[in-house]
């Protein structure tokens, strides 16, 4: 331990600040120089500043790390060790699913052991804190960031967080115990139009009700640092945003970690027309609370001249450097400032068979079948096997922010079959390229022609992994054209087709869903995808997966989620006939597939929902519990689901809200009663008012296998 208090005392207010600031690795020199030229020229930075520089991202690799922080450590008089910080989403290098397929597993354990890998393989890479959980909630399929996230609903993304929490920091005693990053502070995933970097605007009531539980169910598991987000809420950037950071974050939820601006933050307020120039911009973060400043260079061209004006004070400054400087102690940096870098476990980590193992269960786990009229599971006694789309052969499928993550190194859907069928005879055809603007078909006929003749044809589609993700929105969210007409074509030409899907978003597919017999959704399932499809597919898995994101028939429903209010004339029939009520004319209200959908091999059936007690008192409790039935013809695994409404109130409540879920596995035959306690807790929410209350009145419930169905049972809070 290091006494940081006595260091802080030693240190120059140029120091100091320089402790507040972050860079990329290129922009580093790893020799002594007195000449900056090119971006730390843009950014204002003097090799001063470059030297005294407190943090760095984006770098490549353990030898980059050790040579940076080598080169730091002989410049810097304090001798203070930089914190390396990199994206860490879903994998390192040996890459599982993308957060929002995570989602769809249910399975928290399992999101943490996959963590909890990419963690080690992180810390043997140099990284000292990776910029994730990311617990955005997302409703609208447009914007390319939901891939990130867990999905639309506020308890399956708290439960969530708090594994990937865990799964980083642990206790933080072992060296691959690294500090979680959460992000982004707040409501990122509600920009308007699902157009990224847009607007936000929300009511208070909102913004605590659905956006705020899963960031804050990541502080109190004892995240170590909060990222803002790069969206205005109500007017305000969030870095600049007081009443975000201090009254909530900091006052009412007593965070006393770092707080990290996003990419350029500080600097896009300018732009945001919110702030003058950069010097107001270094002035409003540091007043709202921003410890360290990523690549804006605002801190170290003008807090000094902030402080000189008297605008911000040095006790100001201090608490930040302090935060940094606790943190760096806390992972032991003074005593080892290349803190479990080592290029040969950053080698010999990386698909050990463990982790190859761990990430095809969680593509397995996480994979969504949405359709099925019993083509699938095919026989693997299959002679003719055709594996046409753009995505037969894709090895780009590991999904966006992968880290270190390769697309050489991940399992094609063909790679896996091969593997998995060694004797059947396997053709491949593209058909058409997966560009969202193309409009060549020309290869349709080829593929056709592959899948005719074949037993088996899976139908490879969807959206490349670089179609979401930061930056990468969409205003039509359907199938482009030519993947239209090759699944037009395919499916008529051969019914033994299974659709095999990849996408980082819920796709508008209302036609595969008419035309095609089974569709099988893999999201971006990561390094292992193909064979995580071959094990499904050929029914050596069973799929599990549960929607933790709705699926709209039209990219005109978004944004579109389960756990809406109701309006005063809610659509009770065909949208086709229903007049002077909430409806489109067009299409549906309801999403084509549900949250918390999902189908297997097998069936279940549900009893009713049985209630121990009609009342329940403060304090007290119930219990809500269903008999589950394995009705089918295999083994199988169900994620039960707990659903409330509070049927009054004094302001509207949700028409349903996810309060439990439970996985099961049940043999054919077999039936499981599933219980729930509901207490007084669960049913408090946030008022118009600002107080935060259960109130009394009847309650609906449900135990259910999806978000669908009706919640018959009631109860009373007195
Ligand atoms: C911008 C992204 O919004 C954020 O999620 C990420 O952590 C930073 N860039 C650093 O890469």
């Amino acid at each position: 331990m290091k006494d940081v208090k006595k260091l802080l005392q030693k240190m120059t207010l140029d120091q100091k600040i320089g402790q507040l600031l972050q860079l990329n690795s290129n922009l580093l020199n790893r020799q002594k120089t007195d000449i900056v030229t090119g971006p730390q020229q843009k950014l204002g930075l003097t090799p001063e500043m470059l030297q005294s520089c407190g943090s760095v991202l984006n770098f490549s690799d353990a030898e980059t790390m050790m040579e940076l922080q080598k080169a730091h450590l002989e410049q810097d008089p304090l001798g203070i060790p930089m914190l390396f910080m990199m994206d860490v989403i879903h994998g390192c290098r040996t890459i599982y699913p993308i957060p929002l397929a995570m989602g769809c597993t249910f399975d928290p354990e399992l999101l943490k052991k996959c963590v909890m890998m990419s963690a080690k393989e992180a810390a043997a890479g140099g990284v000292h804190v990776a910029f994730s959980p990311m617990l955005d909630l997302v409703r609208d399929a447009r914007w390319g960031r939901v891939m990130e996230s867990t999905g639309e609903d506020p308890f399956l993304n708290s439960r969530m967080g708090e594994a990937v929490v865990d799964g980083f920091q642990g206790n933080m005693s072992a060296p691959y115990n690294i500090p979680a990053c959460i992000k982004h502070f707040a409501a990122y995933g509600a920009v308007e139009a699902g157009r990224d970097y847009n607007t936000v605007d929300m009511s208070e009531h909102m913004l605590r009700e659905y956006f705020l539980p899963a960031y804050k169910a990541a502080i109190d598991a004892g995240a170590l640092m909060v990222m803002p987000s790069f969206n205005t809420i109500g007017g305000v950037p969030s870095i600049a945003n007081k009443h975000l950071l201090q009254d909530i974050l900091r006052e009412e939820w007593g965070f006393d970690g770092v707080i990290i601006s996003d990419y350029a933050a500080i600097r896009e307020m300018k732009t945001h027309g919110f702030t003058a120039d950069l010097k107001e911009g270094a002035l409003k973060a540091m007043q709202a609370g921003c410890d360290i400043e990523m690549m804006s260079g605002g801190y170290p061209t003008y807090l000094k001249e902030l402080v000189e004006e008297g605008k911000v004070s040095v006790e100001q400054i201090d608490r930040a450097v302090l935060r940094v400087l606790e943190l760096k102690d806390r992972l032991g940096l003074f005593e080892d400032p290349y803190r479990g870098a080592s290029r040969h476990a950053e080698q010999m980590l990386p698909f050990s068979f463990e982790s190859r193992t761990l990430i095809r269960n969680a593509a397995v786990k996480a994979a969504v079948l949405l359709k099925n009229d019993g083509v699938l599971p095919f026989a693997k006694d299959v002679k003719n096997v055709a594996i046409v789309g753009p995505f037969a052969e894709e090895k780009g499928i590991k999904g966006f922010w992968s880290c270190y993550g390769k697309d050489e190194e991940c399992v094609s859907v063909a790679e896996g079959v091969r593997a998995k069928l060694p004797d059947a005879n396997i053709v491949t055809a593209k058909g058409c390229s997966y560009e969202l603007l193309d409009r060549d078909t020309s290869g349709v006929e080829e593929a056709v022609k592959a899948a005719a003749g074949a037993d088996a044809v899976l139908l490879c589609l969807g959206e490349y992994q670089d179609h979401s993700g930061e930056g990468n929105s969409r205003a039509d969210i359907s199938l482009p054209y030519p993947q239209k007409k090759l699944a037009e074509a395919v499916l008529a030409a051969n019914p033994n087709t299974a659709v095999v899907l990849f996408t980082g978003r819920p796709l508008a597919i209302p036609e595969l869903d008419e035309a095609a017999h089974a569709i099988l959704n893999m999201w971006q399932p990561g390094s292992e995808g193909g064979n995580a499809v071959a094990d499904l597919v050929f029914g050596d898995r069973s799929p599990s997966g549960k929607l933790s994101m709705s699926f709209p028939y039209m990219t005109g429903q978004c944004p579109v989620y389960y756990n809406h209010m109701n309006t005063g004339r809610p659509l009770k029939k065909d949208f086709r006939t229903a007049i002077y009520c909430s409806r489109y004319q067009d299409c549906p209200n309801d999403p084509l597939y549900p949250f918390g959908f999902g189908l297997t091999y097998t069936e279940f059936e549900y009893g009713e929902t049985v209630l121990s007690a009609d009342e329940i008192t403060a304090g007290g409790s119930i219990t809500a519990s269903a008999t589950v039935t394995n009705v089918g013809g295999r083994d199988g695994e169900e994620t039960v689901q707990l659903y409330l409404r509070d049927d009054a109130a004094s302001c509207t409540r949700p028409v349903k809200e996810l309060k439990g879920f439970r996985k099961i596995s049940l043999k054919k035959g077999e039936s499981r009663t599933v219980s729930f306690e509901i207490t007084e807790e669960m049913l408090r929410f946030h008022r118009a008012d600002g107080t935060f209350g259960s109130e009394p009145g009847t309650f609906s419930v449900g135990v259910l296998p999806s978000s669908k169905g009706t919640l018959a049972a009631s109860f009373t809070l007195k």
